[in-house]
């Protein structure tokens, strides 16, 4: 099995600004797609995030919550609000075939034996909980006085993922030359509707050393976020022998801590489409997200998949592993009718989880809905990108961006099933 980690070449990123532009565009369809399914809701949601916000958010004052929920923060089953692979995934883990996947990065293959447990494999818990400890201690040091930093600017006009990715390529630069990385702020940031316009819109805060004034070019860098690619990954000393995919993996993750508010807005979502209403309670699942529409159109995806080719791809699998709930994503309404006619084919045997209901498009009345509108719409995405880390298989496309954030993701929690793609052999053939 392959996959395929692509190199940014310049032109790749042109046609990437312009796919942006598109992918911005979809946005604001979304945004009128979800517009009628929140504004009924939209007041209990915030009602209900009021009281958890209050005892966790980070605020000024000295008291035991704030430094807490300002620290790194791991227990036994969760990282930040993320919960770990534990012994029911690991149990489950064993009922599937055992695979060496390969992640080829040029003549670079980093391998994962699907089936390896222990701290040998790289994405073990340990290993996890010793990088995340490690990039909060970087970026959270005792005395930010004489420290370097490199001030990260300008980020990608490009979809969510892709922008997240390049974000991750700016925090890697600054690390590699052993610089706290700091946000630039007024950002530019497209997805959050908080003043700083960074991604500390939606996620915990990068550093807690505030913006240096004075860019000399030496303590003080900026980087540019919408230029990057790892031509030549460098890694910190600690991690030196670790395989690329991990090691961004690990950055991504820690770019992407969620907020209190944003952990309770996708709980919140959560309670009101599924039922029973906690995520907890509807292991073992699968999570599939279909990505089409633009990524097909300009032709970053070779093709669009039916929703049959996906489910082949897992059916016989989670039979033998009796799972049957299964969580299905994607911008393109149709799957879901898909989904209809594949189930009754299969004699109603799964059981569906889904978090969107009316999706009634009129292009004409996006544009003056904004700001406000794709701030609910990140917020929906960060839902989907919760409820997909929580899953205990994974199936889309990797030439997504937004699958492989999910696939990051669900690696640096422990998460080592094969990810479920149909496009292993287009890559194979790139
Ligand atoms: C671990 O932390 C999570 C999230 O902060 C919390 O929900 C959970 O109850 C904690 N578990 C234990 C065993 O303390
Ligand atoms: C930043 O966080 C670290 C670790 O929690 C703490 O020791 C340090 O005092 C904090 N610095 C500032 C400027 O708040
Ligand atoms: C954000 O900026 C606007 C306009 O400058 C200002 O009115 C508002 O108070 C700011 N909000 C916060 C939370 O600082
Ligand atoms: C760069 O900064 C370091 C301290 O961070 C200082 O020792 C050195 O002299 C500076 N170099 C230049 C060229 O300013
Ligand atoms: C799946 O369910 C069947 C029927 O209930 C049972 O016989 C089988 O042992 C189960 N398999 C697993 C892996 O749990």
């Amino acid at each position: 099995m392959k996959y395929f980690i692509r190199n940014r070449s310049l032109k790749s990123i042109i046609i990437k600004i312009i796919f942006g532009l598109i992918s911005f565009v979809l946005v604001f369809v979304f945004d009128f797609l979800l517009d009628s399914s929140f504004n009924e809701t939209n007041s209990k949601t915030h009602l209900a995030l009021s009281p958890n916000i209050q005892l966790n958010q980070r605020s000024s004052t000295n008291n035991q919550q704030s430094i807490k929920s300002s620290s790194y923060e791991y227990n036994s089953t969760h990282l930040w609000s993320m919960r770990l692979a534990d012994d029911n995934y690991f149990h489950l883990a064993h009922l599937f075939p055992c695979r060496i996947v390969e992640y080829p990065r040029g003549p670079i293959i980093d391998k994962i034996d699907s089936c390896d447990h222990s701290s040998a494999n790289e994405f073990s818990i340990q290993n996890t909980l010793q990088a995340q400890k490690w990039l909060y201690e970087h970026q959270h040091p005792m005395d930010c006085t004489n420290k370097r930093f490199a001030i990260i600017h300008n980020f990608a006009v490009s979809g969510f993922g892709s922008t997240m990715h390049q974000i991750a390529w700016a925090f890697g630069k600054a690390i590699a030359d052993n610089r706290i990385a700091v946000y630039q702020i007024p950002g530019n940031w497209l997805y959050g509707t908080c003043n700083s316009s960074t991604p500390d819109c939606v996620f915990l805060p990068i550093t807690n050393c505030s913006i240096p004034s004075k860019v000399d070019r030496n303590q003080t860098i900026k980087i540019n976020a919408n230029i990057g690619y790892w031509s030549k990954p460098i890694h910190p000393f600690i991690f030196q022998k670790r395989t690329f995919n991990w090691y961004r993996a690990q950055l991504l993750f820690y770019l992407m801590r969620y907020k209190p508010e944003t952990l309770a807005y996708a709980q919140n979502i959560i309670a009101q489409y599924f039922k029973p209403p906690s995520i907890d309670l509807h292991h073992p699942y699968i999570a599939v997200y279909v990505r089409r529409s633009d990524k097909v159109q300009n032709r970053e995806m070779s093709q669009a998949y039916t929703l049959k080719q996906y489910f082949d791809l897992f059916d016989a699998d989670v039979r033998r592993a009796n799972i049957s709930t299964v969580y299905i994503n994607s911008e393109d309404e149709q799957v879901f009718d898909e989904f209809a006619q594949i189930n009754k084919e299969k004699q109603d045997y799964y059981k569906l989880l889904k978090i969107t209901v009316q999706r009634n498009v009129v292009f004409g009345s996006l544009i003056s809905m904004m700001r406000e509108h794709r701030g609910k719409i990140i917020l929906e995405f960060l839902s989907d990108l919760f409820i997909e880390a929580n899953a205990d298989l994974h199936v889309g496309t990797l030439t997504s961006n937004w699958c492989r954030l999910v696939d990051g993701i669900r690696l640096v929690l422990g998460k080592t099933i094969p990810f479920y793609t149909p496009e292993n052999q287009f890559l194979m053939e790139k």
